[in-house]
């Protein structure tokens, strides 16, 4: 069974992708954060992040949002032009600004919609597609309009979160729902949602041993360790864990801050992680990061936090 890195807007992007395979590793597969067409053209900054150049993880699949195959083709064009041969298909997002756009989870309810994406994705021969999904929009029965769609087009696998667009992150993800889709769905399957330990890799593992994998979001950025825990079958020690987070972060402030011009794109990039990667106990050293105004004060409270972990 494989274990990959979940697409997440803001925090899993070319540098942090690079750097955890580096210093980490033991990952099977990372996924881009969605590229979306908006207002009649890519952002540069979203081309910037799915080009050959800047990416050095081998494993890489970039992802798109879109509600139409006009929508999908620009996006399409430049997957193609950097040469890619998988795309990942979103159909979880569930931001109210996607949404709207029937983007994301907003398709869900609509499997005309769904329908004409499966169609275009048979018009890019030299690109295998996938599709990352929640169980519906607002009804955990939506996914059965859609299982003959997905089960009828070519695709290499699906990745369920078993939540609905409206609960956003909030309740149990609802492992009941996954395995009566995992029996429906005809392609490999991959988990994702709410995995934070070994512990909870060996369960799903266990309850549902044909996986393709299980792919990890947030649990990842808390412990970016996850993935070498499962490969080794132990969890890594809190001093191995101190030098690996060091280390992490030290190439990421080295890489960044070039790029981000000043103390304030350079902390409000780096802050965010901070509020995942610091276990509770570390509450204190969490504030004082999170309140450094300059980036000197922002690395002494980061060794600072460091030396406790
Ligand atoms: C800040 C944030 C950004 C996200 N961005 C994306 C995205 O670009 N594409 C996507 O498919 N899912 C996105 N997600 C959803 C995650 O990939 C994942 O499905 C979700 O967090 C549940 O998995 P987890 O419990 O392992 O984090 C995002 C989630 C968060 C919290």
């Amino acid at each position: 069974m494989k274990i990959y890195s979940a697409p997440l807007q803001g925090f899993t992007e070319a540098v942090w992708r690079n750097v955890h395979s580096e210093v980490f590793g033991g990952i099977d597969g990372y996924y881009t954060p969605f590229l979306r067409y908006e207002h009649g053209e890519i952002r540069s900054k979203d081309i910037r992040d799915v080009e050959r150049k800047n990416n050095m993880v081998h494993n890489l699949v970039p992802q798109i949002i879109a509600a139409t195959p006009d929508e999908m083709r620009p996006l399409m064009g430049v997957i193609a032009k950097e040469g890619y041969g998988r795309t990942d298909i979103n159909m979880g997002c569930s931001f109210a600004l996607q949404v709207r756009k029937r983007h994301g989870a907003g398709l869900l309810p609509h499997p005309d919609l769904v329908a004409a994406i499966m169609r275009e994705t048979e018009k890019w021969p030299g690109i295998q597609f996938s599709v990352k999904m929640r169980l519906g929009w607002e009804s955990k029965d939506e996914w059965k309009a859609l299982i003959p769609l997905l089960n009828s087009a070519p695709l290499t696998h699906v990745t369920m979160h078993p939540r609905l667009g409206i609960e956003q992150y909030k309740k149990a993800a609802d492992i009941d729902a996954f395995a009566e889709f995992m029996q429906e769905c005809k392609h490999p399957v991959i988990y994702n949602g709410d995995i934070t330990s070994l512990d909870d890799i060996m369960r799903i593992k266990q309850q549902f041993p044909a996986l393709k994998g299980i792919m990890i979001g947030r649990g990842l950025l808390a412990n970016p360790a996850l993935g070498v825990e499962y490969a080794r079958g132990s969890s890594l020690t809190n001093d191995e864990m101190r030098k690996l987070i060091q280390a992490m972060h030290d190439e990421m402030f080295r890489q960044l801050t070039p790029r981000l011009q000043g103390n304030t794109q350079f902390l409000s990039k780096m802050k965010p992680y901070w509020e995942y990667l610091l276990p509770d106990m570390l509450k204190r050293e969490r504030k004082a990061i999170l309140k450094a105004t300059t980036i000197e004060k922002y690395s002494q409270a980061v060794n600072d936090a460091l030396a406790v972990y």
